[in-house]
């Protein structure tokens, strides 16, 4: 990117902490996110540190994890650290549910048809149980209304994902959480585009279930996910992948009785991903420093910005809503006469990067995101199209 005058001192702190902005515009953090310095340096730190004198430190690193699950709950309007287990990824946890749930023939499972594959595969997959998959094409202008009126005295489970990988779209997840309770309905939710972008609170949406993986608007590494479960409904998942490090002192392997714990550690059989556990204490750390409110409007204030300036543009179409609170950090268009590939490969050559999802160009800032970076990818994507 362009860059004419030396940085005023917010510039360079803004610089300093988010070390991606001074050589690239990232637009992509809705597939991987570059790492905050904060997390660069605690995962350094701990890769050094075992490097140097092994794993003496393994009481720290306990120690990190510890605060990593008392710091979490926060993003989750919650406050205990009971409820959320460390998994692997998104997949994971949605599949802890798919497969922990007591199916009988006959059940029905809602979800939506064009879905991320993580939100549909372990669904389908409960077909051999004689469990009915109820995949929902939604409507564009009332999708929940499309989501309840699929769900009928067999369903069991409503699984969406809060905001859309591809256009971008955030459901009225208090209506469907309302909707499901009145129904007796587990609500399940895939908030990987959600969390880490934009304030959550678990109770006001009636969630049973929520995961999300680390490596996107929470900024932190790949290999590990914050599942969060209602203990009511937790206690309807059987165990079904039993490990030792579930039980609460963990270290005494002789122990005569393994019955699995009521917390969300049930769904943590071994071994977790260290180093990652770091980067994510870190990321957590930073965004809880910021508020996840303020966080939440710097973001939709940068989607404001790129949805006013482009939805007017002839030659575009927006494909990601226009109303902000049907947004979240994705604004996805068409330009008219121009394959998507080629206008990335344009953008790219340009220091931004996005991604192409399906036939749209998809753009996803952070709310740290410069807003001159904003305005150069508002400047070139108007200069494609016209
Ligand atoms: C909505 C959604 N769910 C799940 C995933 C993948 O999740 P994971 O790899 O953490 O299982 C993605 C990745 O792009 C996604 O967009």
């Amino acid at each position: 990117m362009e860059n004419h005058l030396p940085p005023s001192p917010g510039e360079q702190r803004l610089a300093d902490s988010f070390p991606i902005i001074q050589r690239h515009a990232w637009f992509n953090h809705a597939a991987i996110s570059p790492w905050p310095a904060a997390v660069s340096s605690a995962m350094q730190a701990y890769v050094a540190g075992n490097a140097k004198d092994g794993p003496i430190g393994y009481g720290h690193w306990l120690q990190v994890e510890r605060r990593l699950r008392e710091r979490a709950p926060a993003l989750f309007s919650q406050s205990c650290a009971d409820d959320i287990a460390l998994v692997a990824n998104t997949s994971t946890g949605l599949n802890r549910v798919a497969h922990g749930l007591d199916w009988q023939p006959g059940d029905s499972v809602v979800f939506m048809a064009n879905d991320f594959p993580s939100n549909r595969l372990p669904w389908e997959a409960l077909a051999r149980l004689g469990v009915e998959a109820r995949p929902v094409t939604l409507d564009a202008h009332d999708p929940e209304r499309s989501l309840l009126a699929a769900i009928g005295p067999s369903t069991r489970l409503l699984a969406v994902s809060s905001v859309h990988y591809e256009t971008g779209r955030r459901l009225d997840l208090t209506r469907l959480g309302e909707a499901c309770s009145r129904h007796g309905v587990l609500f399940c939710i895939d908030a990987i585009q959600h969390l880490g972008a934009l304030p959550l609170d678990v109770d006001a949406i009636e969630a049973d279930f929520v995961v999300a993986g680390s490596h996107k608007w929470l900024l932190a590494p790949e290999g590990l996910a914050l599942f969060w479960s209602r203990p009511e409904a937790r206690a309807l998942l059987d165990v079904v992948e039993p490990g030792w490090r579930m039980f609460p002192d963990p270290f005494n392997f002789a122990r005569p009785d393994w019955t699995a714990p009521a917390s969300a550690c049930r769904f943590e059989p071994g071994t977790l991903n260290t180093a990652a556990v770091h980067g994510l204490e870190a990321a957590v750390s930073l965004l809880l420093s910021h508020g996840m409110k303020q966080v939440g409007q710097d973001l939709l204030d940068r989607t404001d910005l790129l949805t006013e300036a482009l939805d007017s543009v002839p030659g575009i179409w927006l494909t990601s809503p226009i109303e902000r609170e049907r947004r979240a950090g994705i604004v996805s268009l068409v330009i008219d006469g121009i394959d998507p590939e080629r206008a990335l490969a344009q953008l790219t050559l340009n220091g931004i990067h996005a991604a192409v999802r399906g036939r749209c160009l998809r753009l996803s800032p952070h709310f740290y995101t410069p807003l001159d970076q904003v305005e150069s990818v508002i400047r070139m994507i108007r200069k494609m199209a016209g």
